[in-house]
């Protein structure tokens, strides 16, 4: 994947405070930009500390439109508004079951657990292991103890938790991996940037009883789904 600039490493100096500025900041703009829509989400995203997901040389950057560089192999936390982005159209909301194919910081995870809340479920799941290590401490850390983490190929799902009300794919796909169409709940939806034409798609899914519903919302740039439904590296 090609187009976006890491900014140079540096050591920490923001405090705090200055965080929680720049995310209320961030969720003002968010809004004005129309990315951010419903209350549930938008409280979530206020109570998840973005800083806390972001390796520590890069942490100042938290609240910038940049994907940053994660622990592993091809791995990016997305850029903040790449979360409303995927979870109003999906319509996240409280009591649903979640899976997240593609675990990175385990901050789009943080945010769908607060949002489905303690009646709903969050499966979030990552191929590499250096990058699930990464996110599984981050959550640890942040007192998330009730999402399931697990570490291998989301192309096949997690048909033990399954059917799921949601699906979030945070890796671009050259199809959507029939596993994870199998596993959505009837009237469920499922997410995934999809490459097609040269370009990524962001697509939308709804399954309503046997049809589905196919709809492209917009172009995004994410890094490639690895596995046996991605490009084939594992
Ligand atoms: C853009 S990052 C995800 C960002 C993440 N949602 C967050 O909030 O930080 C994409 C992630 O997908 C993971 N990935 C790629 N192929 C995968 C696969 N087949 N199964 C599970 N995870 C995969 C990568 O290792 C990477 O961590």
């Amino acid at each position: 994947m090609q187009g976006w600039i890491i900014p140079p490493p540096r050591s920490p100096v923001k405090l705090r405070d200055e965080f929680m500025r720049e995310r209320a900041d961030k969720l003002r703009k968010l809004t004005d930009w129309g990315y951010l829509v419903s209350e549930r989400i938008r409280q979530a995203m206020e109570k998840v500390s973005r800083e806390n997901f972001i390796p520590s040389l890069y942490r100042d950057y938290a609240y910038k439109e940049i994907p940053l560089p994660l622990p592993g192999k091809m791995a990016t936390i997305s850029c903040p508004h790449s979360y409303p982005l995927f979870y109003e159209p999906l319509g996240l909301d409280r009591g649903h079951r979640f899976l997240e194919v593609g675990l990175g910081s385990g901050y789009g995870a943080a945010i769908a657990r607060e949002v489905v809340g303690s009646g709903g479920l969050v499966v979030s799941m990552d191929i590499d292991p250096v990058t699930f290590e990464f996110a599984r401490e981050n959550l640890e850390v942040a007192g998330y103890d009730d999402i399931v983490l697990v570490q291998g190929d989301g192309g096949a799902g997690y048909p033990e938790f399954s059917p799921y009300d949601r699906i979030s794919v945070t890796a671009a796909c050259a199809w959507i991996p029939q596993p994870l169409i199998d596993q959505l709940a009837p009237g469920g939806r499922l997410i995934a940037p999809v490459v097609e034409s040269g370009v990524q798609n962001l697509v939308l899914l709804e399954k309503i009883g046997k049809q589905i519903k196919r709809k492209v919302l917009c172009q995004v740039l994410y890094v490639s789904l690895r596995g046996e439904y991605g490009e084939g590296e594992v």
